[in-house]
C-alpha cells in the first residue's frame, strides 16, 4: 500500500508529546511490512535539522488557494531515521511556521487549516495518488473535507482517509469564518449539526468533528479510551457524534519503537541491559544519581515524565513528591509546560525542595536525561485525569521500570497491578489505583515503595515481566493494516 501521514509532529524532528512518537513508530513498522510510507509536515523554524538527512527542494512554486488568492510555497524532503518526508513552507506575511515553538499562537487554527489544504494540494500537484491518508488530531483534521469537497471531484477518488485521535481534550473549535480562508465557501452546507458545528456551541466551528464525519475510519490510542470518549462521558461533546459514526470508530494501543526505547541497543544510556542482565540497571540508577545529584543510598527512584499539564494530575503528581520523601525514597520529575504559570509552581516547588538530597524537578524538555531516567529510575508515575494512551509506561515496562497508574484509558488497558489484577501472575506488570485522590494514590505508590523495601525478589518479577512484554509496533501496525484493508473495500 501507499500510505501518507500528514501530521503536525514526527519524533525527534518535530517533537511535543506522544503523537510525534506515534507517527514515527506507526510509519516505520508499515515500511518494514512492504508498504510504502512517506510524511508530511509543516517546515517548522524550530525543525531539529541534525535529524533530517539530505535535506533539499522537490517542488518550488506550490500555490496553496487561500481565501481569495493563493499562498506561494516551497515544499522540501529529507529523510528523518530513513522515512520520507516532505516539509511545506509558505511564504507569506503571517509566517505561519517560522516560529519560535510548534503550539501555543493564537492563529493555530489557521495555520493549521492552511497546512492541512496544503498538504492536499501538494498531493495533487505532485501526482500523487496514496492508497490511505492518515490524518493525525484535530490539526490534520479538514484534510478529508478537502479530499471530499475540492479534489474527488477533480479526478483525486483513490485515497481512503483514517483519522486518529490523540486526545479529545483539544478539537480545533474556531469561528466560522474559517471556511471562507479553506475555500469552503457554501457554509449552509457545511455549518449544520450533521457536519461541522460544534455541539456544545452551536455557533463555533468543530474541526474535529468535522474529521470524525468525513473520515472513513476513526481511531482513538486505546480500546478503554475509545469507550470513555463515546459512552463515558469523556469526548468533551463529541459523544453524540461519536455514537453517530461509530461503526468507523475503535481504539488500538499504541505501539513502542524498541529500536529507540530498548535498554539493549539504547547508546543514550551509559550501561546497557536486557531481562538477563537486568542488574545493569543499577549502574544507571547510580549515572541517574550522579548527574542529578542525588545521595547514593538504599533507597528506590520514583519518576515522573510528562508534560505538565493539568491532564497528567499535577496535584497527584505535587502530593506524590511529598509522601514519596516521607515514605524513604527519592524523586526525580522532568517536565514542561507551554503555561508559563504551571512551571512556575514548580519552579516554586524546586526552590522549596532544594535542599533534599532525595528530590529533583528538573524543569524543561530533554530527550537525552529521559531516557537516563527510564534506565535509572525503579517505578514511573502516571497519575493521570485521563489519559487517551500514554507512551511513558510503555517505555517504563521496557526499561524495567515499575509504572504506578491510575486506571484511567490506555494505562488500564496495559498496566495490571501487581496484588489486585485478574490477569495471571507472570502478566502482572505494576500498581493501579482507581479514585484520584491523594489516598488513591498513596493505595498504589505506598504498596510498591513497600515491596522494594519488604519483598525485593516480588519486586524484581515485576520488572521482569514488563520488560518480557510486548509493546511494540507488531500488534498495533497489522491492525492499523487490517484497518487499511477494511475501508479500501468499503
Ligand atoms: P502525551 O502525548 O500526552 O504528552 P505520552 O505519554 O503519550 O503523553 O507521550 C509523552 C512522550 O513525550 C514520551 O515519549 C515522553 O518520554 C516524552 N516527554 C514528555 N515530557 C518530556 C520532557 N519534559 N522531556 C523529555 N521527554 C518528554
Ligand atoms: C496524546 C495522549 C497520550 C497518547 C499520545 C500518543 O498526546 O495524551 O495519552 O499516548 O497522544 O497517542
Amino acid at each position: 500500500l501507499f500510505i501518507v501521514h500528514i501530521t503536525p509532529e514526527l519524533a525527534s524532528v518535530a517533537k511535543v508529546g506522544g503523537l510525534a512518537d506515534v507517527v514515527f513508530g506507526l510509519s516505520r513498522e508499515l515500511a518494514i511490512r512492504g508498504n510504502h510510507v512517506e510524511i508530511i509536515l509543516p517546515m517548522y523554524a524550530t525543525l531539529r535539522h541534525d535529524q533530517i538527512f539530505e535535506m533539499h527542494e522537490v517542488y518550488k512554486d506550490l500555490w496553496v488557494p487561500w481565501y481569495d488568492g493563493a499562498i506561494h510555497c516551497t515544499v522540501f524532503f529529507g529523510f528523518v531515521h530513513g522515512r520520507k518526508c516532505f516539509f511545506i513552507e509558505p511564504h507569506s506575511p503571517e509566517n505561519f511556521f517560522n516560529r519560535g515553538s510548534i503550539y501555543g499562537f493564537k492563529d493555530d487554527v489557521l495555520r493549521y487549516a492552511f497546512f492541512s489544504r496544503a498538504a492536499m494540494e501538494f498531493l495533487w500537484k505532485a501526482g500523487k495518488h496514496p492508497d490511505v491518508i492518515h490524518v493525525h488530531d484535530w490539526q490534520t483534521a479538514l484534510v478529508p473535507v478537502f479530499l471530499y469537497e475540492f479534489y474527488q471531484p477533480l479526478g483525486m477518488t483513490h485515497p481512503r482517509v483514517c483519522l486518529t485521535i490523540h486526545n479529545f481534550a483539544h478539537q480545533g473549535v474556531t469561528g466560522v469564518e474559517i471556511l471562507h480562508a479553506t475555500g469552503l465557501h457554501r457554509p449552509e452546507r457545511f455549518f449544520n449539526q450533521d457536519r461541522m458545528a460544534d455541539n456544545t456551541y452551536p455557533k463555533a466551528l468543530n474541526l474535529l468533528k468535522a474529521g470524525i464525519v468525513y473520515s472513513n475510519f476513526i481511531t482513538t490510542v486505546s480500546p478503554r479510551y475509545a469507550f470513555e470518549t463515546k459512552d463515558q462521558g469523556q469526548g468533551f461533546g463529541l459523544e453524540p457524534t461519536l455514537h453517530t459514526h461509530q461503526m468507523k470508530y475503535g481504539g488500538v494501543v499504541n505501539g513502542i519503537d524498541y529500536d529507540i526505547w530498548n535498554p539493549e541497543v539504547d547508546h543514550q544510556i551509559p550501561v546497557r541491559y536486557s531481562v538477563e542482565s537486568i542488574d545493569g540497571k543499577y549502574d544507571n540508577k547510580r549515572a541517574l544519581r550522579h548527574r542529578l545529584m542525588l545521595a547514593d543510598n538504599e533507597k528506590p527512584i520514583v519518576a515522573f515524565i510528562g508534560r505538565l499539564d493539568p491532564q497528567k494530575g499535577l496535584d497527584l503528581v505535587r502530593h506524590a513528591i511529598f509522601y514519596t520523601l516521607e515514605r524513604g525514597a527519592q524523586f526525580v520529575l522532568l517536565g514542561s509546560s507551554p503555561d508559563e504559570r504551571i512551571n512556575g509552581d514548580f519552579w516554586g516547588l524546586k526552590r522549596m525542595l532544594n535542599d533534599s538530597p532525595d528530590c529533583h524537578l528538573e524543569i524543561g524538555f530533554d530527550e537525552d536525561l529521559s531516557h537516563l531516567i527510564y534506565a535509572g529510575a525503579d517505578m514511573m508515575l502516571v497519575p493521570s485525569r485521563f489519559e487517551p494512551c500514554g507512551l511513558t509506561q510503555l517505555i517504563a515496562l521496557r526499561y524495567g521500570t515499575v509504572p504506578v497508574v491510575r486506571e484511567v484509558g490506555g494505562l488500564a488497558d496495559t498496566v495490571f497491578d501487581k496484588d489486585y489484577s485478574h490477569r495471571p501472575l507472570h502478566e502482572r506488570n505494576g500498581y493501579v489505583f482507581r479514585d484520584f485522590d491523594n489516598a488513591g494514590l498513596e493505595s498504589a505508590l505506598g504498596r510498591a515503595i513497600a515491596c522494594y523495601h519488604n519483598h525485593p525478589e516480588h519486586f524484581r518479577d515485576l520488572m521482569k515481566n514488563g520488560m518480557r512484554s510486548d509493546y511494540s509496533w507488531n500488534t498495533p501496525g497489522q491492525d492499523y493494516l487490517n484497518i487499511y484493508d477494511y475501508i479500501r473495500e468499503g
